[in-house]
């Protein structure tokens, strides 16, 4: 199969970084399908082109489906691994799983252009969904989590993100489909910073200031990296693209950790991995100051499946 008949994935997938994002999550209303498809086509298709007006701010996004809206949206075929959110608990930690209809990623380098975009996107769905959550994403400083740790060093790089993040020829049908993963966490950032540096840092398996990552040996196994970074049984790393922002308030605020990958698998593993841990008593303890208060799965379909459906 020629890359030239490679469906059009949905620009926001595979971006790089932007300064600020906005996270909308809607459910849909009853009985509204037949007029939702070409709504979604519509929005779709908008987010494409927005993309080449506003491209000087780095303007991208994508719409994804809900695992469990999916066969109600698009009853005719199913991306073949898609399947609700791994909600998981153990100890005290725990990855619950809020689902939602839909989620739409908007991401610019100016935040009045993602308003706008947004007021419209909302605008277009009156009468189809209810909005449930919104959030604002933020960099901060130079990319760090509110940690104050960099976040997104070991991402993929470059045509790599593409290979890690969307659906190949595996399930044909949706091809250049990416699943999608939403946690937001809420910080206890109060508990984290009476930490000692060197302490947030072994928990971590980095270095705060300098960004650098421990040597092997010096990693303990309930650190961050060493909990994720996983491997298949022939030794290849599994890998996933986060595109995960920083967002909130004084009030509550946290990380809106989002995974995309061409298999749910990679996540749902390393979500294990992290709270439940790996049978010898060793979780990540990250989560002693970080909660999940959402968790959701998505399937964001490449741009030509969406507007297929357009009227
Ligand atoms: C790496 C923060 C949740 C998967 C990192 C790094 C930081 C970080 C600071 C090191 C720098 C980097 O390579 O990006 C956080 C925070 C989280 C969170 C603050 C939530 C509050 C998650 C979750 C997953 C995950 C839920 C997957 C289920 C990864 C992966 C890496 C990573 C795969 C790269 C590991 C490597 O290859 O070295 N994270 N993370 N993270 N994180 Fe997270």
């Amino acid at each position: 199969m020629g890359t030239l008949d490679m469906p059009r994935e949905q620009l926001g997938i595979c971006a790089e970084g932007n300064l600020h994002a906005v996270y909308l999550m809607f459910n849909a209303n009853d009985g509204v399908e037949a007029q939702m498809r070409p709504c979604l086509a519509n929005i779709a298709q908008y987010i494409y082109e927005l993309a080449d007006q506003y491209a000087d701010s780095a303007f991208n996004g994508f719409v994804a489906i809900g695992a469990n809206y999916w066969d109600a949206l698009y009853p005719d075929a199913r991306p073949a691994e898609l399947r609700p959110f791994p909600a998981m608990e153990s100890g005290n930690r725990d990855a619950p799983a809020i689902e939602y209809d839909l989620f739409f990623h908007l991401r610019c380098d100016r935040m009045d252009i993602l308003h706008l975009v947004a007021n419209e996107v909302y605008g277009m769905l009156e009468g189809l969904a209810e909005l449930e959550d919104e959030e604002r994403g933020f960099r901060f400083m130079d990319a760090r989590d509110l940690t104050g740790f960099v976040d997104g060093t070991e991402n993929p790089k470059g045509r790599n993100r593409q290979q890690v993040a969307l659906v190949d020829e595996q399930d044909p049908e949706f091809r250049g489909g990416s699943y999608i993963h939403v946690q937001k966490y809420v910080h206890n950032l109060r508990k984290w910073q009476r930490l000692p540096t060197q302490k947030q840092e072994d928990i971590i398996g980095r270095t705060k200031q300098d960004n650098i990552e421990y040597e092997s040996e010096d990693k303990p196994l309930t650190a961050h990296i060493k909990r994720v970074n996983l491997k298949d049984e022939n030794g290849q790393s599994l890998e996933i693209l986060r595109q995960s922002l920083p967002f909130g308030t004084v009030r509550q605020q946290g990380l809106m950790f989002i995974s995309t990958c061409k298999t749910p698998e990679h996540f749902e593993k390393m979500l294990h991995s992290m709270i439940v841990g790996d049978g010898a008593g060793n979780h990540d303890h990250l989560m002693h100051f970080t909660q999940a208060v959402t968790g959701s799965s998505f399937f964001a379909p490449s741009l030509d499946f969406i507007i297929q459906f357009s009227e």
